[in-house]
Order: C-alpha cells, then structure tokens, then sequence
C-alpha cells in the first residue's frame, strides 16, 4: 500500500465510524471542513480545536493529512541534513502533535520513494487520545521491507503532569518534528514553555528538528527564540509556497474527492532545519 491507499484506508474506516445516512454523513463533514478552515484562520485568537468527534477526524485527515505528509516528503527530499539521517541503520523519531499521521506518512512516502529501509521507531506524541483510533494497525499495513513501528503517548505539552515523568523519553530521537504544532498551542505558549524548553535543552547532541507551519511570525518567532537560547542551529530557514502534487492522491481518494473537493494543496509555510549542537 502506498502512503495515500493508507489514507483511503483509514478514511473508509473512520467514514463508517460516523452515525447516520450517507447524506446526513456527508452534510456534516462538509461543515466540519468549513469549522477547520475557519479555526485556523482564528488561532492567533486563542480558539483551541476539539478532535475528539469522528466527524472532525475524518475531514482533518481528508484535507490536511495528505497535504501535510506530502510537505514532509518534499522538505525531506530537498534537505541533505534530513536525508541521510534515513541512510543510518536506525532512526528514532518522536512527532510531536503528530496524532494524525501526517509526520510519519510523510517520512514513511520519503522512504517508499527513495527505497530506503532503516528501521524507524515513531514516538507519537498528541494530547488527542481519539487519533489512536484512527491509526491504530497502520504499521501493519506497511510492506514489512519498510521496517516501522509505532508508539502513541497522549501528552499534553500544557499539562506538566502529562509529561514531567517522561523527562528523558525525548533523548533518544534523531528527529523531532513539529508539523502545524506550535501555532495550535501558541495561545498558550505560557504555558506551553515548559515542555519546550525541557525538550530542546534535553534533545542529545545531533538531534535533528523539523519544524513546519503557517507562514506567520507569531509561529516561526517562538521556534527561532527556542532554539537561540538552548543551542539548536538552524540548518535551513524558509519562507514559502509549496504546492503539493495530488494526482497520485485523487485517485487513491476515490469517491471522496468527487463529495468533498480536493484537499488543501497549496502551503504558505515558514520551515526550519535545526541541529542541537
Ligand atoms: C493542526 S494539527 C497538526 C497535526 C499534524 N502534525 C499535521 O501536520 O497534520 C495539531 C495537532 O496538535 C495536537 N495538539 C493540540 N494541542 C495540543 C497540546 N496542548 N498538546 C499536545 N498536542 C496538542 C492536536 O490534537 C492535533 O493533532
């Protein structure tokens, strides 16, 4: 199965999780589609985006998730930094909010694509426990020559009780990613800083950090900040457009692209490579 036949996959399972007729389904997840949309636009505000509901899980993987994984593809392929780290025997990666599989279907179609085969054990870390339920066996569905494992902790990085007994977990990745993660808690960076500034002063020496979002200096600002004060280099910054190729996706999306249109392909992102030194 490729990346996108896995989305199809776990999008049939989470479509027959919703109650109701075929219509009444899918009414409501154009207007979750509309709620998403309008949400992000408004983070800056404080507005805090509940994923709890099979209805918003369907439509954030329908129009984000293949988006998303296709950035990280295209990120990783661009960055030599991040490319050869998938030539190492051994990889550990820890996806914060990565409940919804962006991140690892992003490495996992950087890997189908260039026949890479380290062993890489995901950490997904997302205060959302409901993604497990989308997700779950999904390692399983991958040609086993690609050799991933999965684990999902529920951590909310505003919760220091969520993650204080979890101090060192962190300090064996050689790759943290932070895909559209910090703006969603961004009104709460008072809280939030915590967390991040345990992390990147924990992360050992050589860990990579990839971090991706919405072109807005509220964002990009809070990770510079970070990673000046506990000593992450930053390998590559950019601002800008990205287009997401989707013909492979329409097709694997089937009658999904007919209903509900074509997810978000293009990105106003502000990205960094970073190294803790
Ligand atoms: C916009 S989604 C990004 C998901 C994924 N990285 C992607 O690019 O598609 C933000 C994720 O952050 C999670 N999240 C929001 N607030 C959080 C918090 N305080 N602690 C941990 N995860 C959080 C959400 O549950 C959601 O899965």
């Amino acid at each position: 199965m490729n990346c996108f036949q896995i989305i199809k996959f776990v999008l049939d399972e989470a479509y027959n999780q919703i109650e109701g007729n075929e219509s009444e389904k899918d009414e409501s997840i154009s207007e979750a589609l509309v709620y998403l949309r309008d949400q992000y636009s408004k983070l800056l505000t404080g507005v805090t985006i509940d994923y709890s509901h099979p209805i918003t899980r369907f439509a954030y993987i329908y129009a984000y998730v293949t988006s998303h994984a296709n950035l990280v593809n295209t990120i990783i392929d661009k960055s030599s930094d991040l490319s050869v780290l998938f030539d190492k025997e051994k990889v550990t990666v820890t996806c914060l909010g990565g409940g919804p599989g962006s991140d690892f279907l992003g490495i996992l179609k950087y890997l189908m694509l260039n026949s890479k085969n380290p062993r890489v054990s995901f950490k997904i870390c997302d205060k959302e426990k409901a993604w497990l339920d989308s997700w779950e066996g999904v390692d399983n569905m991958v040609d086993p020559k690609f050799r991933i494992s999965t684990s999902y902790n529920s951590i909310d990085v505003t919760e220091p009780e969520d993650w204080q007994s979890l101090k060192n977990y962190f300090q064996s990745s050689d790759l943290f990613t932070m895909i559209y993660f910090m703006s969603e808690v961004q009104a709460l960076r008072d809280k939030a800083d915590e967390f991040f500034a345990n992390l990147f002063e924990k992360a050992k020496s050589g860990a990579l950090f990839l971090f991706v979002d919405n072109n807005i200096p509220e964002f990009y600002d809070w990770f510079d900040e970070l990673a000046d004060e506990f000593g992450v280099e930053i390998l590559k910054s950019r601002r800008e457009n990205i287009l997401a190729p989707i013909h492979e996706e329409k097709k694997d999306l089937g009658e999904y692209y007919k209903k509900f249109g074509s997810p978000k392909i293009r990105a106003n992102v502000a990205y960094r490579i970073a190294r803790k030194t």
